[in-house]
């Protein structure tokens, strides 16, 4: 990740277009780069040449000038930056990137960009509050588009209501503050977690001892930046993550079925423990203690679904992280997982016995990647958790 945060600022044509210098001299203060992009409109209430000497670049206006375009077009704007600011975003800006039009340059950065984007809404009280517009902003909500403002207050018509801009220094915290709730913004994230349980007969299972803890921490810490959060969860014994969309399963069948639907994602995280066995037939009534003798069960592999997703072509997450449980030869034997089932990373965790890992609340794991390996201090679950979640963001924002 960059360590200077480089806003790419569309300002939109309205009298509140003013405060944009303001906040540019703000953004810039804070040691943050700042790119311009106006639309047409803008230039009415605000000149391009203050705009692009506060912000010590060239403003962008036209989609088809072949000079601008020659040096960086509308991908290359989106891909030199790390979030989209809308400032201030008009209601025809809104409708716009609702419906998915592009027909300036601002419009099409819009649309083509993968980047978290705020907006900063700024309008009349009657044309924010008109169905049309609120649908919009219902619809962009969903899309994963931030929101700073509208505030209640006066505005430059004479009304009174909600539809005025936010204070640049509202705009700017909010900016500011966006790496770390809105890193994920936008993105779709499956996590898998828990056991799995594989029936014997209708009351008996094969199990193993994970309590679905380290998932849902993982589900929790990725909303918090803003992800949708996939949750794929076995019978845990913890609270489940609010406001994920829970695909609750039972076996290693059911797991794999649930994940292959949640696709596409942009990334996934495969925390479940997985029972590898089960049952090659499974008894439809209960075995009998009376019955001769003890049943001999005969065992069957499960399907890898981290090894099946991680081998798709066309529909495989960006990024897919796998986890090890290891009792002997950690390193060795997690790096050797990585390679075999073809993921990206592998967090691989000692769950010999005594290590309390295995359905406790901490964690002593190593992140393991292809370029080498992190082992990490012992730490809580939750704390790993949010580790783990900046680096998703991380990777995800520098691909
Ligand atoms: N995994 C999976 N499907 C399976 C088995 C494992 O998706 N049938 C995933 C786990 O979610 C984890 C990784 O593969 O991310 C490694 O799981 P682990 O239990 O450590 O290893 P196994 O592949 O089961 O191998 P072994 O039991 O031999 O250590």
């Amino acid at each position: 990740m960059t360590s200077v945060l480089r806003v790419l600022l569309i300002i939109g044509g309205g009298i509140a277009a003013y405060k944009c210098l303001e906040l540019i001299r703000q953004l810039r203060e804070a040691g943050l780069s700042v790119t311009p992009v106006m639309t047409r409109a803008a230039q009415q209430f605000v000149t391009p040449l203050s705009v692009a000497a506060l912000c010590g670049e060239q403003v962008r206006v036209e989609i088809f000038d072949p000079h601008e375009e020659a040096r960086m077009d509308h991908i290359q704007l989106s891909r030199q930056s790390d979030l989209v600011a809308v400032v201030p975003a008009t209601a025809d800006l809104l409708a716009k990137m609702a419906n998915g039009l592009a027909d300036d340059l601002a419009s099409t950065v819009l649309l083509a960009t993968d980047k978290p984007v705020l907006v900063a809404p700024a309008m009349n009280v009657r044309m924010w509050q008109h169905p049309a517009t609120q649908h919009n902003v219902k619809t962009l909500r969903h899309h994963g588009v931030h929101f700073v403002g509208p505030e209640n207050g006066p505005m430059a018509c004479g009304e009174t209501g909600p539809g005025r801009m936010s204070e640049p220094h509202s705009i700017l915290s909010a900016i500011c503050h966006f790496p770390a709730q809105c890193l994920l913004c936008g993105r779709r994230i499956l996590v898998t977690s828990g056991p799995t349980w594989e029936p014997v007969d209708p009351v008996r299972v094969i199990a193993n001892r994970s309590s679905g803890r380290q998932g849902t921490e993982i589900a929790k810490a990725l909303q918090a930046r803003g992800a949708e959060v996939v949750f794929v969860t076995g019978p845990a014994s913890v609270a489940l993550p609010p406001n994920a969309q829970i695909v609750a399963v039972e076996t290693a069948d059911e797991m794999l079925y649930a994940t292959r639907a949640a696709l596409p994602v942009d990334a996934a995280v495969f925390a479940a423990a997985v029972t590898d066995w089960k049952a090659d037939a499974v008894r439809g009534s209960k075995i009998r203690k009376s019955e001769a003798a003890p049943p001999n069960l005969r065992l069957r592999e499960n399907p890898d679904i981290l090894a099946e997703i991680s081998q798709l072509t066309e529909t495989r997450p960006s990024l897919v992280i796998g986890f090890a449980a290891e009792t002997e030869n950690v390193i060795e034997n997690a790096l050797g997982k990585l390679r075999q089932k073809g993921c990206d990373w592998i967090v691989a965790n000692d769950v010999s016995a005594g290590s309390g890992i295995l359905g406790g609340d901490e964690n002593q794991p190593v992140i393991i990647t292809e370029n080498g390996e992190n082992q990490l201090p012992r730490q809580s679950k939750a704390e790993f958790a949010g580790h783990l979640a900046d680096l998703i963001a991380a990777e995800l924002l520098a691909q």
